[in-house]
């Protein structure tokens, strides 16, 4: 057995991963641009990356309502089931296992990304971000505030979107919580005014959560549904605040009485100093948390081979999530394994739309001395 506990296998639910080393979301806008529909650059791109232990997709719009990025897949339609068959397809050929990523924008849509109209959140507050539109980027504006038969039907939403990863043959699902999208506007005490039973206290304002993972898990199964949710300080009204912490432990803590395949938890990807979760910056984001959650805790933000396996060895995480690294290492497991050198990003072709900067990134390479001339061989 490998010294790397990064190589070892795991059973996360029931998937049986052969080693820990789990590919993060990477919105890279690939997508179809009119109907969302993931591409073959995009199976190609996914199948190289086959070797991680599990890949999540890039964010996915659940809904015609909850898109809000330019050029990202959807998973509402029978068209994006199909592009996304083609996706899962080509992983598993390789032997890989892909969960996808459920997302609802809310407010950091645009109403250019909607035919004009206004995007939806919990109350009508500008969370003072920059949508990505189809002619650029521009500010966040004022959304609309959802009803309670609309909070009900985006449940819904997040259901059915979970049903039709499996039919596009996923083999699990991550509800996004995460960042500034639509379930942390619900959380958030800034972007949550809300006077109804959503609204107000740190319970109300997780329950539009729980009511999701609840109809999720219940659709696709709780082993095949996991989470991404952190404290996180991101600038705008998503500045951390006194109650970020709190509810976001509060949501942690409940989440054990839903068995879930796992949690994604991030530590600081931005400064943490003299924000309230000044205390939580680097490993302390997962001595905090890794006490309170009993299942399958995946570690992420600004790993390296090293910290990873240490996070593992000191039993602060069971998995580790590399975002930016397969970017640029479709073979990343492999450099591990060898210790070989990671490659650079291109920071140019992140967000491009073609395979340049996306699926040309070069596998490494070891050179194997044969002892023989090269003429004999
Ligand atoms: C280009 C890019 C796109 C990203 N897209 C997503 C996304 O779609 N969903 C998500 O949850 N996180 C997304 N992230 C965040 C990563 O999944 C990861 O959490 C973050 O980059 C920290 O991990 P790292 O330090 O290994 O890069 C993205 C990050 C980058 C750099």
């Amino acid at each position: 057995m490998s010294n790397q506990p990064l190589l070892h296998t795991y059973q996360m639910g029931d998937l049986a991963l052969p080693n820990r080393i789990v590919m993060s979301s990477l919105t890279r806008m690939r997508a179809n641009s009119t109907n969302h529909v993931p591409t073959a650059l995009q199976a190609e791109y996914y199948a190289q990356r086959a070797s991680a232990g599990l890949i999540i997709s890039e964010a996915t719009a659940i809904s015609v309502d909850g898109f809000g990025w330019a050029n990202t897949p959807g998973l509402w339609s029978k068209e994006q089931v199909a592009g996304w068959r083609q996706v899962t397809d080509a992983v598993h050929q390789r032997g890989g296992r892909i969960i996808a990523q459920l997302w609802h924008t809310g407010a950091m849509s645009h109403p250019e990304l909607r035919n004009g109209d206004l995007p939806v959140s919990a109350s009508d507050v500008d969370p003072l971000q920059i949508s990505v539109t189809p002619t650029g980027r521009k500010p966040t504006v004022v959304p609309r505030p959802l009803t309670k038969e609309e909070i009900r039907a985006t449940v819904q939403d997040f259901a059915k979107a979970g049903l039709n990863a499996i039919e596009a043959g996923f083999d699990g699902v991550q509800i996004l919580a995460n960042y500034l999208y639509l379930i942390p506007q619900f959380l958030n005490m800034k972007t949550n005014r809300r006077t109804d039973e959503y609204g107000g206290n740190l319970e109300n304002r997780a329950r539009f959560l729980f009511e999701i993972v609840e109809e999720v898990a219940s659709a696709v199964g709780n082993k095949r549904t996991g989470i991404k949710i952190s404290p996180m300080h991101e600038g705008g009204e998503f500045s951390a605040n006194e109650e970020t912490l709190p509810v976001t432990e509060y949501a942690i803590r409940k989440l054990n009485d839903y068995d879930l395949s796992h949690l994604l938890l991030m530590g600081n990807s931005t400064d943490f100093t003299g924000t309230p979760l000044e205390a939580l910056a680097g490993d302390q984001m997962f001595e905090y948390f890794r006490p309170l959650y009993s299942g399958t805790l995946i570690a992420n933000a600004n790993m390296d081979r090293e910290r990873g396996n240490h996070l593992i060895t000191s039993g602060l995480a069971d998995l580790v999530a590399f975002g930016r690294a397969y970017i640029a290492n479709p073979d990343l497991v492999h450099r591990f394994q060898n210790g070989a050198p990671l490659a650079d990003i291109d920071w140019e072709t992140v967000y491009g739309s073609d395979g340049g900067g996306y699926s040309d990134y070069p596998f490494h390479q070891p050179i194997e001395y044969t002892g023989q001339p090269a003429s004999s061989l």
